[in-house]
C-alpha cells in the first residue's frame, strides 16, 4: 500500500523551450530524461517545482521571467500526482503583464473536484498536501524538497560551500529542532508565572490558623446564645400559659366595664332627659301664670265695658239712616245752589240780549233799501251786449286777416310775373305786355283790398270803443249788485236778533220765578239740623265701639284659656315623665353600683395580666435580639468558613505549583535539552555515516575520506591531511555534493515522519564529470536507496542502462520536443 506521493504527468504550455502543450508521462521506477546539453531537459524539472511552489523573489526559487517563454503572453503548468492513493492535478499560469511576468490564479483537483486559489493558497495547500513543517511554509523557497526530492543542477554544489551558520539554523528548522528551544523558552515563562502564583497564593493562605481560631470562638458564642435562647423561649411558653389562665378573667371584667359604662351612659342621657323635662315644666308654669293674670286683666276691662240698651243691629241701623239723611241734606243743598246760578246766569243772559236789540234796532232803521231783481237784470242786459260786441271784433280780424293775406298772394304774383320768361303751362313765352296785363289786373284788386281793410279798421274801432263803455257799464251794475245782496244778508241778521230777544223776554218772567222758588227751596234746605245729627251718630258711633271691643275682648279671653288647658295638661305630662325617669333612674344607680363593687374585686387580675404581658412582651423582644446577633455570627461564621475554604485551596494551588516548579527544573527542561541533544545526536550520527558510505560508494580511492563536523559541514581528509573542495577534481566534487545531497535526503525522509515525499527523488545531471566506472556506482546507489520513483536528467547515454524508461529530448526550429 503506497501512500506517499508520486508524477503522474506533466503538461507544459509555452514554458522555456516548449510552445504548444506539451505532455511527458511518468511511471514508476526510474526514468531517464536523455537529451543533448540545452534540448530542455532541465527545463521539464523546473516546470515541475514552479507547479508545486510557485514562483519566488529569493535567488534560489523559480523566476517567472525564466519561465515563460520568450514572446509568450501567456504559459501555465499542470502537473498530476498521486498522494495518498488520491489523484491531485495542480494548475497554475503565468501571464505577461505591463509590470513584469505574474502567476495568475491556480487550482487543484482532487478526486475529480476543482477548487481554485490564489498562488499563495495553493502553496500552502500543497505543503499541507505534502506534509511538511508548517514552520516551513512562509519560506518562499522549500528547503525540504530542495534537499530531498530535487536541486536544480546548478545548485547541486551550492550546499557545500554555505555558511555553517546559515546551514545549522536551516537544518535546525527541517529537523524541527528548533522547537526545543521554543519549549524550553515557554517553560521558563511557565516557571515564572508559577512563582509569581506561589508568591500570592502564599500570601493569602499564611493567616489560615488564625482564621480558624476565629471560626472556633464564634462557634462556641453560637452555641451559648443557643442555650439562653433555649432558656428564655422555656419561660415566654411559661408566661403564655399563664396569660392564657388569666385572660378570660379580664375578658368579663372587660364586659363588666363595658356594661357599667353603658349603664352610665343611660343614666346621664336620663339626667339630661329629666333636666329637659323640669326646664319644660318651668316654663310651662311661667306661661300659665302670665296668662292667668292676663285672662284676669281681660275680665276685668270686659266688666269695665257699659253695653247700652238698645241692640247692636239697631243701632247699626241707626247710623245708617241717619248718616244717608245728612248726605242727602248736603246734596240737595248743592244742587240747589247751583240751580239758583243757573237762573242767575240765564237772567243775565236775558238782559245782555235787550241791550243788543236796541242796537239791531238802530242799525236796521239806518241801511237803505236796494231793489236787487233790477240790478240783476240791467247786469244781464249789458252783458249781452258786451257779448255781440265781440263777436262782431272777432268777425272783423277774421276779414282783416283774409284781406291782408290776399294782399300778399296779390303782391307775389305780381313778382313772379315780372320775372318769367315762358308760361309754365303752354311754355309758350311770356310777352312784357301780357306781363304788364297780369301786373295792373294784380294792382287793382291790391287796390280794391286796400280800400276794404280801410272800411274794416275804422269799423273796428268803432266797435272797440262800444266794447270799452259797456265794460264799465258792467262793472258798475256788478257793484249794485253786490251792494243789493250784502244789506239784504245783513237786514236778516239783525231780524233774527230782534226774534231772539222777543223769545228771552218771554222766558225772564219764567226765570224770575224759578228763582224765587229756588231761594225758598235753598232757605228750607239750610234749615236742616246738621250739629245735631252729627251729635247723634257720634253718640252711636261711641256705643258700636263698645260692643266690638266687648267682643274683641271675650274672644281673646277665650282663646287664652284654651291655651291654659293645653299648658296646663302639658305640665301635668312633664311631670308625669319626671316620676317615670326617676323610678328608672333608681334602678340604673343599684345596677351600677352592684357592677362597681364587682369590678374592684377584680381590678387585681387585670394588673397582673397586664404585668404579666409587659414580661412577655420583653422575653419577646429579647428573643428576636438574640436571633438577629445569632444571624449576624452565623453570617461571619459563614464567611470566615469560606474564608479558610479558599485559603486552603491556595494553599493546595501552592503547593501543586511548587511541585510543577520544582518538576520543571528538575525533570522537564533537562529532559528536553535531553532529547534536542538527543535528536542532534542522531541527525548528526545518522547524516555522517550515510554520507561517508555514500562517497566511499562513489569514490574508489582509498586516500580520500570524508566526514561532518558538528555544523553539518563536510571535512575532506585526504592521505591524513585536511584538505579543502577546491583541491578536488570534478568527479569528486560531483561524489561529494551527490554523496551529501543522499545522505541528507536519506535523513531528513528517515527523522522526519510523515512527509509524502519520501518515495520520489529527480537528479539533473548527477554524474557529472564521472568515470564510466562511477557510473556503475550509481546504480549501486540507486539501488541501496530503493526509492519508488526516481527521474534522472542526463545527456550521458551510458545512463540508460540504470533505467527502466528512457524519455528523449530533442530541440528543433520550433523548440524542445519529446520522444520516447
Ligand atoms: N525563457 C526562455 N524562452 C525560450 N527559451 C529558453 C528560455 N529559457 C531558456 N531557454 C532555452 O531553452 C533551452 C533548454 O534549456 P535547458 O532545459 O536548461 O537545457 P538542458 O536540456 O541542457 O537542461 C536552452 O537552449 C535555453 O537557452
Ligand atoms: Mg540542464
Amino acid at each position: 500500500m503506497f501512500w506517499k506521493m508520486i508524477i503522474k504527468y506533466v503538461k507544459l504550455r509555452n514554458i522555456r523551450s516548449y510552445s504548444s502543450s506539451i505532455k511527458i508521462e511518468f511511471q514508476e521506477g526510474r526514468t531517464l530524461l536523455l537529451g543533448d546539453i540545452g534540448s530542455g531537459k532541465s527545463s521539464i524539472l523546473q516546470a515541475i517545482e514552479f507547479a508545486l511552489f510557485g514562483t519566488g523573489t529569493s535567488s534560489e526559487s523559480v523566476k517567472g521571467s525564466s519561465l515563460l517563454r520568450r514572446g509568450s503572453k501567456k504559459g501555465s503548468v499542470e502537473l498530476c500526482i498521486e498522494v495518498s492513493k488520491k489523484e491531485i492535478i495542480i494548475w497554475r499560469g503565468l501571464e505577461k503583464a505591463s509590470t513584469g511576468i505574474k502567476q495568475s490564479n491556480g487550482y487543484l483537483i482532487i478526486n475529480g473536484e476543482k477548487q481554485a486559489y490564489t498562488p499563495v493558497e495553493l502553496k500552502t495547500r500543497i505543503i499541507e498536501i505534502l506534509n511538511y513543517p508548517r514552520e516551513l511554509a512562509s519560506k518562499s523557497k522549500s528547503p525540504v524538497f530542495r534537499f530531498t526530492v530535487y536541486t536544480p543542477q546548478e545548485q547541486m554544489k551550492q550546499i557545500l560551500n554555505m555558511g555553517s551558520d546559515e546551514r545549522v539554523d536551516t537544518f535546525r528548522k527541517i529537523f524541527q529542532i528548533e522547537k526545543y528551544k521554543r519549549i524550553k523558552e515557554n517553560s521558563q515563562a511557565l516557571r515564572s508565572f508559577l512563582r509569581e502564583k506561589i508568591e500570592y497564593s502564599k500570601g493569602l493562605s499564611q493567616d489560615i490558623s488564625e482564621k480558624k481560631e476565629e471560626l472556633k470562638t464564634l462557634l462556641k458564642k453560637i452555641s451559648e446564645r443557643k442555650e439562653s435562647l433555649k432558656a428564655i423561649r422555656e419561660s415566654i411558653v411559661e408566661k403564655k400559659e399563664n396569660l392564657k389562665k388569666i385572660e378570660s378573667e379580664v375578658e368579663l371584667l372587660k364586659k363588666k366595664k363595658e356594661e357599667l359604662s353603658s349603664i352610665q351612659q343611660q343614666l346621664a342621657s336620663a339626667f339630661s332627659k329629666a333636666s329637659g323635662l323640669g326646664s319644660r315644666a318651668s316654663e310651662l308654669r311661667e306661661s300659665i301664670q302670665a296668662n292667668e293674670s292676663e285672662v284676669e286683666k281681660s275680665s276685668q276691662k270686659l266688666k269695665e265695658i257699659k253695653l247700652p240698651e238698645v241692640k247692636e243691629q239697631e243701632l247699626r241701623q241707626q247710623y245708617k239712616r241717619i248718616s244717608g239723611e245728612i248726605a242727602e241734606a248736603n246734596a240737595s243743598k248743592a244742587t240747589l245752589h247751583e240751580k239758583l246760578q243757573q237762573v242767575k246766569n240765564s237772567l243775565q243772559e236775558v238782559e245782555s240780549s235787550k241791550k243788543d236789540c236796541e242796537d239791531a234796532k238802530s242799525q236796521l232803521s239806518k241801511i237803505e233799501h236796494f231793489d236787487i231783481d233790477a240790478s240783476r237784470r240791467k247786469l244781464e242786459e249789458i252783458k249781452k251786449i258786451e257779448k255781440s260786441l265781440g263777436e262782431k271784433l272777432a268777425s272783423i280780424e277774421k276779414e282783416l286777416f283774409s284781406c291782408r293775406s290776399q294782399v300778399e298772394k296779390e303782391e307775389q304774383l305780381a313778382e313772379k310775373v315780372s320775372r318769367m320768361d315762358s308760361c309754365p303751362l303752354c311754355k309758350q313765352p311770356v310777352g312784357e305786355s301780357h306781363k304788364q296785363e297780369i301786373c295792373e289786373k294784380s294792382a287793382e284788386a291790391k287796390k280794391k283790398l286796400k280800400e276794404k281793410m280801410g272800411q274794416l279798421e275804422k269799423d273796428q274801432s268803432g266797435f272797440k270803443q262800444e266794447l270799452e263803455k259797456a265794460s264799465e257799464q258792467s262793472a258798475l251794475a256788478a257793484k249794485q249788485v253786490e251792494q243789493a245782496l250784502i244789506s239784504s244778508e245783513k237786514k236778516e241778521q239783525l231780524k233774527n236778533a230782534l226774534y231772539n230777544y222777543e223769545k228771552a223776554l218771554s222766558k225772564e218772567k219764567d226765570l224770575k220765578e224759578s228763582l224765587q222758588k229756588t231761594q225758598r227751596e235753598i232757605e228750607k234746605a239750610e234749615s236742616y239740623p246738621f250739629e245735631k245729627k252729627m251729635q247723634e251718630l257720634e253718640d252711636i258711633d261711641a256705643s258700636l265701639r263698645a260692643f266690638s271691643e266687648h267682643s274683641k275682648l271675650s274672644a281673646l279671653i277665650s282663646e287664652k284659656q284654651k291655651q291654659l288647658g293645653l299648658a296646663k295638661k302639658a305640665l301635668e305630662q312633664a311631670r308625669a315623665d319626671i316620676k317615670e325617669l326617676n323610678k328608672s333612674n333608681l334602678s340604673l344607680k343599684e345596677k351600677e353600683d352592684l357592677l362597681k363593687k364587682e369590678i374592684r374585686e377584680k381590678e387585681p387580675a387585670e394588673k397582673d395580666f397586664v404585668s404579666q404581658k409587659e414580661a412577655l412582651s420583653e422575653l419577646n423582644s429579647k428573643e428576636k435580639m438574640i436571633l438577629e446577633i445569632a444571624k449576624e455570627d452565623e453570617e461571619k461564621a459563614e464567611k470566615a468558613r469560606v474564608q479558610i475554604s479558599e485559603k486552603e485551596k491556595a494553599k493546595a494551588e501552592m503547593e501543586r505549583s511548587r511541585k510543577i516548579l520544582s518538576w520543571s527544573s528538575e525533570v522537564f527542561i533537562p529532559m528536553v535539552e535531553n532529547i534536542e541533544k538527543h535528536l542532534f545526536a542522531r541527525v548528526y550520527n545518522e547524516f555522517d555515516a550515510l554520507f561517508r558510505e555514500w562517497f566511499e560508494m562513489l569514490v574508489e580511492d582509498e586516500s580520500i575520506k570524508v566526514r561532518l563536523d558538528p555544523t553539518f559541514t563536510p571535512i575532506i581528509v585526504q592521505n591524513g591531511y585536511d584538505a579543502d573542495v577546491s583541491d578536488l577534481s570534478g568527479g569528486e566534487k560531483t561524489s561529494l555534493a551527490l554523496a551529501y545531497r543522499l545522505s541528507l535526503n536519506q535523513v531528513i525522509n528517515d527523522v522526519i515522519s510523515g512527509i509524502n515525499t519520501k518515495d520520489i527523488l529527480i537528479l539533473d545531471e548527477p554524474t557529472d564529470g564521472f568515470s564510466t566506472e562511477q557510473m556503475d556506482r550509481v546504480r549501486d546507489v540507486l539501488d541501496r536507496l530503493k526509492i519508488r520513483q526516481v527521474i534522472i536528467v542526463s545527456h550521458e547515454s551510458k545512463m540508460e542502462s540504470l533505467v527502466d524508461y528512457r524519455i528523449r529530448v530533442s530541440k528543433d526550429s520550433g523548440g524542445s520536443i519529446i520522444s520516447a
